[in-house]
């Protein structure tokens, strides 16, 4: 029996972060549903396939293969083979990424792909739709807010340490763009599901997020294995 907890919400929530140390926390699989849509992204932006280009779209997902992997304890992306865990934060697919996930072909073969990666698997899975699409039954959702002008300063400074250089109001104008363009998808949008727990992270530390959640997440895992 799997066990699934849903992490929802808007760009730059700090939801990638708090996914990671619950995991660590808990022995959970992370599953980073917005770096399979960033994949997707980069592969058509390296063939300059278009968002109208349907035929080659279907054939570029076809052949697609996307995996992580935790290497030397740090996780990576595979696109194809070819470690992309830089490559896929860069401003090219961050810019082109809403619109390219909100194509009903590339949602529905990426929801299979993230569905197969937590069969059977007690899976921490990070996303917009998580709660409410890919996994509707999952034993514990959470939704992430905070206030925009917050989520670009955080953005900013991770992007600091990544050694990827980028302007608070480029980050803000992003930021804007992708809240919208994800709430309005035809399918998968951004929204709170019914049964989530819905914190707002704008004055909590990420320690303070962490007290909120474990026991949470702790005592549904316990009522599950009864
Ligand atoms: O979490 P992120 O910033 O890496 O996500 C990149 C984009 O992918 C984001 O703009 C919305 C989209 N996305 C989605 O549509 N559904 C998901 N479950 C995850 C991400």
């Amino acid at each position: 029996m799997s066990f699934i907890v849903a992490i929802d919400g808007p760009a730059g929530t700090g939801k990638g972060t708090i996914t990671k140390l619950l995991a660590e926390k808990l022995n959970l699989i992370t599953v980073d549903t917005g770096a399979t849509y960033r994949c997707v992204t980069l592969a058509m932006l390296k063939q300059h396939i278009s968002l109208e280009e349907a035929d080659k779209i279907t054939k570029l997902l076809e052949n697609i293969q996307i995996e992580f992997k935790k290497i030397d304890g740090k996780d990576r992306v595979f696109l194809n083979g070819k470690d992309v865990t830089m490559e896929i934060r860069s401003k090219e697919v961050t810019d082109f990424v809403s619109q390219v996930s909100s194509l009903i072909c590339v949602r529905l073969k990426m929801v299979e792909l993230q569905r197969k990666m937590a069969q059977g698997k007690d899976v921490i899975m990070e996303g917009r739709d998580i709660g409410t699409y890919v996994f509707p039954n999952a034993n514990v959702k959470f939704y992430i807010d905070a206030d925009v002008e917050e989520r670009a300063k955080r953005r900013v400074e991770q992007n600091k340490q990544k050694g990827i250089q980028t302007s608070y109001e480029e980050v803000l104008a992003n930021l804007k763009f992708r809240d919208q363009n994800d709430k309005q998808k035809e399918m998968g949008a951004l929204k709170v599901a019914e049964d989530a727990i819905v914190i707002d992270t704008t004055h909590m530390s990420i320690e303070e997020e962490m007290q909120m959640m474990l026991p949470i997440i702790q005592k549904r895992r316990s009522e599950n294995c009864e």
